[in-house]
């Protein structure tokens, strides 16, 4: 068999293999078959891959004596709900799967985090595979164990920590990406050179021809590389007590304007990678302000988001909304989140670029002043 890049992977003492690599997906069946003895598996997957992928991975696992179920499930966070994991739940149960029972999930982090919750739940946990399909999900969800689904108004409400038995990430599922999901998913790769690694940030800064052309060699580098930045910051704090906390660098704010943003149809407008780029804009203007830190570096940090084309401001009227309604239902939004907190208003800010910390103390009329900020007509 041919042998892909492993990473080894072990965040709270449940250790798993990562494969990445051209191709990976095809040994599907044989990684299965070293991590558990039971042939029956669920593969839950993006519809996207339809008659692509899927019929593909069909052929193989039934090929290698698989009993195997599939389940197609439409991307997108509006369908990250209870009803769509009630049908699968309906599906474990009519089938009889076990806990010993694979549930592949092959999509982007609407996919997997749904999946990851299914899997999590059903029997209290059956083994769960992941193939992520989007940039967003090799290098960020599919990571680090958080899975869940949204309820009503609350993004992420139910969930929990659980991790995969394998992960298997195929660099061929890189290239149908849409331009847009490309570079959502670019947006957490910079967050962690920017909390992490200055050299890495200045990898992709000088090479964003050769990352935006996705090349295969730098494809793979960058993945590599995030994919550590994000272990070593999970590894030991699975349930985000201490260090993972930095990995939220960029998401606060940027989570308060994607939700703020979602249409009447209950679909969020902004891609999550998107959001984060905004965040990361709007925690660099508190950093220069309540850290009194060169205002180089908010430049610099605006420089490679618009670089990467990703947004650095709203423009509420785009987007369908008022922009004073806008600017205050992202206030509400923050403060929802800190009584969820401990009445804490916790900011990640990077006081030089490959270093960040915990800030406890931003005043919130920091915050009001970086929305009017970021908010545009
Ligand atoms: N668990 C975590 O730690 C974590 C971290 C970050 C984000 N998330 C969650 O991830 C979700 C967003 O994930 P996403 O951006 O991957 O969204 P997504 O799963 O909705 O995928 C985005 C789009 O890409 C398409 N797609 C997927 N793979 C493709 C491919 N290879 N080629 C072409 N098109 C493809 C999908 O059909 C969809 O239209 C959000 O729900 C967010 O909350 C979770």
């Amino acid at each position: 068999m041919k042998s892909d890049a492993k990473i080894s992977v072990n965040l709270d003492g449940t250790p798993y293999p990562l494969y990445i690599g051209k191709d990976v997906i095809q040994r599907l069946p044989q990684y299965i078959t070293d991590a558990t003895k039971n042939k029956k598996v669920i593969l839950i997957y993006d519809v996207f891959f339809e008659n692509t992928v899927i019929s593909i991975l069909r052929k193989l696992l039934e090929q290698a004596g698989f009993d195997v179920l599939l389940h197609a499930l439409q991307a997108g966070k509006g369908n990250k709900n209870i009803n769509e994991a009630l049908k699968v739940y309906s599906k474990l149960e009519e089938y009889n799967f076990a806990r010993d029972s694979t549930l592949i999930a092959l999509g982007g982090g609407v996919i997997g985090d749904m999946s990851g919750f299914i899997a999590s739940t059903w029997l209290r946990g059956m083994n769960l595979v992941h193939i992520p399909t989007t940039l967003l999900a090799m290098v960020d969800s599919s990571v680090g164990g958080k899975t869940a689904i949204n309820f009503r108004s609350t993004i992420n409400g139910i969930g929990s920590y659980y991790h995969p038995i394998l992960n298997l990430i195929d660099l061929n599922l890189v290239a149908s990406l849409s331009e847009r999901d490309y570079r959502s998913g670019l947006a957490e790769v910079i967050k962690c050179a920017i909390i992490h690694d200055k050299l890495f940030f200045d990898h992709l800064s000088q090479n964003k021809a050769k990352i935006l052309s996705r090349e295969p060699s730098y494809v793979t580098d960058f993945i590599e590389r995030t994919i550590h930045i994000k272990i070593r910051h999970v590894q030991g704090d699975v349930k985000e007590g201490g260090k993972r906390l930095l990995l939220n660098y960029g998401h606060t704010l940027g989570h308060a304007i994607e939700i703020s943003t979602v249409d009447k149809y209950g679909q969020e407008q902004l891609r999550h990678g998107e959001g984060v780029s905004i965040g990361i804009m709007a925690v660099a203007h508190i950093a220069s302000r309540h850290l009194g830190i060169d205002s180089e570096i908010e430049y610099s940090l605006e420089k490679i988001l618009k670089e990467y084309g990703l947004p650095v401001e709203v423009s509420s009227s785009l987007l369908g909304f008022d922009r004073d309604r806008l600017i205050r239902s992202c206030l509400d939004n923050v403060v929802k989140d800190k009584k969820r907190l401990d009445n804490k208003l916790r900011l990640i800010l990077a006081d030089s670029i490959g270093s960040a910390d915990v800030y406890n103390d931003v005043p919130f009329s920091l915050i009001e002043e970086t929305f009017n900020l970021i908010i545009k007509e």
